[in-house]
């Protein structure tokens, strides 16, 4: 089988290096790709956003799956054009891609399909939204409608502060907001495969949204993740494929959109059960990559089933046992305007602590062959352990071995699950 993955970031450099292990798998194409999936794949510099490009493209290497990373070619229609041109396809179509890149979309599905979420109200005007602010209270939520890469969402105490954000939205062509009920308990992330009518649940991950140790500061794409979530309720997967997603998969395909991809359900484990706090519909970044860490089946047969339909008849997946974290080195002042250009250096020097590797993102090759920063979160750093603890003190002994100058990572990634401080 070849295949041919859309994207750029670590989670698309973990999807290459799992669909390349899958032994039906003898070649695997990446668009743009970056450094480190050059390693195993061929990357070709084709726009991931063109769905007419990266149509040509898949024909040009006749491949049987194309799988899309992020979400902005999805929005694009990629996955339409793809599967119009007679390719199987993992990404779900533009239209059911709106679960991720229309809040209030979400909010009308999971209304209609009865999912247990927090209440919203969507805002066009800065009256309404201060009317909603005052009506749920703090501490405030305000996200911006649209796709804002992770940063759209401002949650806090401050009024103003949630009234600036609000306007700074509405300021936008068409702009709008949705005010929340603040959810409060630990928070999961789920990924569902689906193939718009059977869902296939993956293992639940954590991510770290604020770029600080304590989650202090603003929130980012994402700074580390680890899997499993020891903590979490023993039926919450079973739970979730019963109470969500199973009811948004029939329902996208009630409304004729059937929805073919990844459901990534982000929820707050509250005192009043699991709710939903957002859909993506797409593979997460950084949890990927520990998800797939773990994953003993073969990934390009799964999602394979998933765009062709077959997902019922799919074997059950095998798991690791172990333990995987991630970590993000992310750029000088990421999540704002990061410094690019700077060498890194001891990536190799990884490969001497056990089961760790690392995984690309904002880097850039230059002529001379130097791997140097080029994005705000620049790699993704993985290791497994016995047990969280020792998947921790590996993923950060490898850490230690990479320099970047004014990188920064959070220190205590999985560190309250391990000290057994989440209730
Ligand atoms: P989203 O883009 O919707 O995932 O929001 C980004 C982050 O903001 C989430 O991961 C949460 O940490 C936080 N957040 C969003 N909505 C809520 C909410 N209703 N209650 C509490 N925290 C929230
Ligand atoms: N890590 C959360 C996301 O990918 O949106």
């Amino acid at each position: 089988m070849k295949v041919l993955v859309l994207g750029s970031g670590a989670r698309e450099h973990a999807l290459v290096s799992a669909l390349a292990a899958d032994p039906v798998v003898d070649a695997v194409i990446a668009a743009p790709g970056n450094p480190g999936i050059a390693a195993t794949a061929l990357c070709e510099p084709v726009d991931a956003l063109d769905p007419e490009a990266v149509t040509e493209l898949a024909r040009r290497h006749s491949v049987d799956l194309v799988v899309v990373g992020p979400e902005a070619p999805l929005v694009a229609g990629v996955a339409d054009a793809v599967r119009e041109a007679g390719f199987a396809c993992y990404g779900p179509s533009a239209e059911a891609a709106r679960l991720e890149g229309s809040k209030a979309f979400a909010k009308d599905v999971m209304a209609a399909a009865d999912v247990p979420t927090g209440m919203g109200r969507l805002c066009t005007t800065l009256d309404e939204v201060a009317d909603a602010l005052d009506t749920f209270g703090a501490p405030h939520v305000v996200k911006d409608d649209g796709l804002a890469a992770g940063k759209g969402v401002v949650v806090t105490n401050d009024r103003d502060e949630a009234l600036a954000h609000a306007e700074s939205c509405l300021a936008k062509a068409g702009g709008a907001v949705v005010i929340e009920e603040f959810l409060d308990g630990p928070e999961v992330s789920l990924f569902v495969v689906c193939d718009g009518t059977d869902v296939v649940p993956l293992t639940p991950a954590q991510d770290f949204k604020r770029v600080h140790d304590g989650d202090e500061g603003p929130n980012t794409g994402g700074m580390g993740a680890y899997t499993p979530l020891e903590w979490a309720p023993a039926d919450l997967v079973d739970d979730l494929v019963a109470r969500v997603a199973q009811p948004v998969i029939n329902e996208m395909a009630r409304r004729g959109t059937p929805f073919i991809g990844t459901l990534f359900i982000g929820l707050a484990i509250t005192s009043r059960g699991p709710k939903v706090i957002e859909f993506n519909a797409r593979f997460g970044d950084p949890e990927t990559q520990v998800v797939l860490a773990r994953l003993r089946s073969p990934l390009a047969q799964l999602l394979y089933a998933a765009a062709t339909g077959t997902l019922g008849q799919h074997p059950d997946l095998r798991w690791s046992d172990e333990s995987a974290v991630t970590v993000v080195i992310a750029a000088e002042n990421y999540p704002g305007t990061p410094r690019s250009g700077d060498p890194i250096n001891g990536l190799d020097d990884v490969a001497e602590v056990p089961t760790a590797y690392v995984l690309h993102a904002g880097t850039a090759q230059q002529e001379d062959g130097a791997i140097v920063s080029s994005g705000g979160r620049v790699l993704s750093v993985v290791a497994l352990g016995d047990d969280l603890g020792q998947a921790r003190e590996r993923v950060y002994a490898a850490v230690d071995r990479i320099s970047l100058d004014g990188s920064h990572y959070r220190t205590d990634i999985a560190l309250k699950a391990l000290r057994g401080e989440i209730a």
